[in-house]
């Protein structure tokens, strides 16, 4: 049986997963409505892959005895700037789920949660691929700047990645 301090964090987890895949659909929809498809079709997709971290820790909680439990979520920000603000607040808010990871990670050292600890590593290795798949990208758009061609590029890189890319959930290892 799970521990209530294990499984409050896990809730709170649970909440954070899905307000990033909310955040990501807003993203989705200013890149669909700016002339962004490829970036669109990223961020949908990025959608899907919080969709499904959300519920590989609800399954988990319920499957420990636990119980999963819904959260109220802040409203995303609607408008972006660019596409290098909307990459950066990717970037930003990725780095604030790798630190949310480790502390749950923590928890589960406190509470000597061993089985739980375990699990979350799986998130671990998932955040570096995540953190290093966001810099790579972002890295690309802030070298290109204003150049519409290589804007253009970037876009439809970012279209071709994703239709290459493995079913949600199967990016990390475990
Ligand atoms: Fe669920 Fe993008 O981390």
């Amino acid at each position: 049986m799970i521990k209530k301090a294990v499984e409050s964090a896990i809730i709170e987890q649970i909440r954070r997963e899905e307000h990033s895949s909310r955040l990501y659909l807003s993203m989705a929809i200013w890149c669909e409505t700016n002339g962004f498809p490829g970036a669109a079709a990223f961020l949908y997709r990025q959608t899907e892959e919080e969709r499904f971290h959300q519920l590989k820790f609800i399954h988990y909680v319920n499957d420990r005895g636990g119980k999963a439990v819904l959260m109220a979520l802040d409203q995303p920000a609607n408008d972006y700037t660019s596409l290098l603000d909307v990459f950066q607040k990717v970037m930003l808010h990725e780095e604030y789920v790798s630190a949310s990871i480790n502390e749950l990670y923590e928890v589960t050292l406190i509470e000597k949660d061993y089985t739980t600890g375990n699990f979350i590593q799986w998130f671990i290795t998932e955040q570096i691929e995540e953190e290093s798949t966001m810099k790579t990208i972002l890295d690309k758009i802030s070298l290109v700047g204003d150049d519409k061609g290589g804007m253009f590029h970037i876009d439809k890189e970012l279209a071709a990645m994703t239709a290459a890319a493995p079913a949600p959930g199967a990016s990390a290892t475990a």
